[in-house]
């Protein structure tokens, strides 16, 4: 266990650093990740979430060595990362209440034969008086789940934040103040764009849920404890739900026999020739959690592939299809890419654009065979046609 783990006198992190998970059902975690447990000690004991069930005994190990007994497991979420580890922590503590609003119980339900747990149900303000110091619970649904919820101890103005605020970043630190706090932003970063990306309105909401209330420190389920930098990870907050572009191109391409990428390139100098920062992305060399992640904060973005039986390549489409189902705001963009006999790519992405609410800024642009001059100028003014879009947000 780490050699800081206090948040407050008798409130511990007993969680779990994951420091070799590298996929996180399909989030590519390159910085392994935490699940994070809380313990509250005073007359009365809560813990604040389990783990992945595979790190049951790490937590009990870890509770073990602050308390003998608990009265209350508080369940913020009922996602597995969180609760899979539940049912052998109620096997050791077979009298503590299991607190949870009524559609977490439901969750829990579906997941476990939970016929034995002593549940307590709870709402937006309801309070458990654990001695001087109280738990008040907050609703946040669809961030992440629909049961999500926040825990806060007033007396000492910690928010437990469950996935909100969250990073995936293993670290023997347990503080924001004790790491490196670029690289957490990054992560958080990513984190947002992959988890919440597609929740901006319910997380906005529970942003003003808890917005009423002072906090001190903001322990969120995955990664380190926020306690020096609120202020940034809450303003960062407030870009992230609403997408907010910067002035940045993204070119997001595969490729076949390289047609497909000369027209990329040029896509891209043309776009980073106006003034405008413009990434160019192989999608068979970026994962989509990274390509998520640059798409968050993006104005205006080509995705372009060669034609491969009749569509686009299999890990555009693959990109897309993840792109779809975070739905990013405020996007625009255009179709590109190469065919030789039969075509197919740029029609389907210029088709997913529209489905996705991603602003056309322009018909396919197509290219037969190898891009000559006349293509590769084409594409040089398209991309000054993404970066106006770019100046414009
Ligand atoms: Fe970390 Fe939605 O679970």
């Amino acid at each position: 266990m780490s050699s800081n783990t206090e948040l407050a006198k008798n409130i511990n992190w007993v969680g779990y650093v994951d420091w070799s998970v590298r996929d996180f059902h399909g989030y590519e975690t390159n910085s392994g990740a935490t699940y994070n447990s809380y313990l509250v000690k005073d007359e009365k004991t809560a813990l604040i979430d389990t783990v992945k069930h595979f790190y049951t005994d790490n937590l009990l190990k870890n509770i073990s060595s602050h308390t003998e007994n608990i009265d209350y497991i508080i369940v913020n979420h009922a996602e597995p990362d969180h609760a899979s580890g539940l049912p052998e922590v109620i096997s050791k503590y077979p009298n503590a209440k299991i607190v949870c609003n009524k559609k977490c119980q439901n969750i829990l339900s579906g997941y476990h034969d939970v016929s034995s747990w002593n549940f307590h149900i709870v709402k937006t303000g309801d309070v458990i008086k654990l001695g001087k110091r109280s738990l008040t619970f907050v609703e946040t649904p669809m961030a992440h789940w629909p049961d999500s919820m926040c825990t806060y101890v007033p007396e000492e103005k910690i928010l437990f934040s469950m996935d909100a605020f969250g990073q995936h970043f293993a670290s023997s630190e347990r503080f924001d103040d004790e790491v490196d706090i670029t690289a957490v932003m990054n992560e958080a970063k990513k984190y947002y764009a992959n988890i919440l990306m597609l929740f901006g309105k319910p997380v906005g909401k529970a942003l003003e849920a808890v917005s009423g209330i002072e906090i001190d420190m903001i322990a969120p389920a995955h990664g380190v404890i926020w306690r020096s930098h609120i202020d940034k990870i809450i303003s960062a907050y407030k870009d992230w739900i609403v997408c907010k572009p910067k002035k940045k191109v993204l070119v997001i391409y595969d490729t076949m026999w390289e047609s497909t990428k000369y027209m990329a390139q040029a896509i891209v100098d043309g776009a980073s020739e106006s003034g405008v920062e413009a990434k160019l992305i192989y999608v068979r060399s970026s994962g989509i959690t990274e390509i998520a992640t640059e798409i968050l904060d993006a104005s205006a973005i080509a995705f372009g592939s060669s034609t491969l039986n009749g569509e686009m390549m299999p890990m555009m489409s693959a990109a897309m299809t993840y792109i779809k189902g975070l739905r990013p705001t405020g996007k625009s963009g255009f179709a590109f890419g190469s065919y030789g006999w039969g075509r197919g790519a740029t029609e389907s992405i210029d088709s997913m654009l529209k489905t996705m609410n991603i602003e056309v800024l322009r018909p396919p642009l197509k290219c037969k065979w190898r891009p000559d001059d006349e293509v590769l100028e084409e594409c040089k003014n398209a991309g000054k046609i993404l970066a106006k879009k770019a100046k414009e947000s």
